[in-house]
């Protein structure tokens, strides 16, 4: 099977699944969108009322401003892939909860698993969390880890994980939106030192 049909595969199974409380009041599941060969792999939290009703990762306000800054890195949507810790919205948009974190993230880690990206770009404290708890990373807040690279090694993989805010902060606060941008330069310049 290609990369292309092993995540048609997922996203399945994703579209279809009932192991935590969220499909009930889901209208769409969101399994994530993007290149299957990326080398960048951005991991946001949940989808919020857009995704819910589109279907797709990053479609609201934040993605509008998640675009701009992957335009930072000289790369469009489609060149990276996009995906999120929870695959639908929790009602209300509140935060996920430990027991729909632990059903749900075997998709993505599936995900990952396939696509193989040199980087991954976690959005936030959630994605960060989980991530750097597969990498056996202590995680002290994203204000902390924010803006360095961690070589580390999740799922049998070499990568480099780089935390930054979550695009939605920069919305509400213009000190995020700076913050923001300057890890985007940041995460350009190794990228390009990676080739
Ligand atoms: N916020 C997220 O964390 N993910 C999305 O897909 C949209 C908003």
């Amino acid at each position: 099977m290609s990369k292309q049909e092993l995540l048609d595969k997922i996203a399945k199974e994703i579209m279809v699944c009932r192991k935590c409380r969220l499909w009930k009041t889901r209208k769409n599941a969101v399994p994530g969108e993007g290149n299957p060969d990326a080398k960048i792999m951005f991991i946001g939290e949940a989808p919020g009322y857009w995704e819910d009703v589109k279907g797709k990762p990053f479609v609201g306000a934040a993605g509008k401003f998640l675009d701009t800054l992957i335009s930072i890195l000289g790369f469009s949507r489609k060149e990276v892939f996009i995906a999120n810790v929870l695959k639908c919205r929790p009602p209300g948009n509140r935060e996920p909860s430990p027991d729909e974190i632990k059903v749900c993230t075997p998709f993505l880690d599936r995900q990952i698993k396939v696509i193989q990206p040199s980087f991954i770009v976690t959005l936030g404290n959630y994605s960060t969390s989980y991530i750097f708890s597969k990498a056996g990373l202590s995680f002290n807040g994203i204000t902390r880890a924010h803006g360095k690279f961690y070589e580390t090694t999740i799922l049998d993989l070499h990568v480099t994980v780089f935390p930054t805010f979550h695009p939605a902060a920069g919305l509400y606060s213009g000190r995020y939106k700076k913050l923001l941008e300057e890890d985007f330069q940041l995460l350009k310049i190794e990228i390009m030192k990676h080739g």
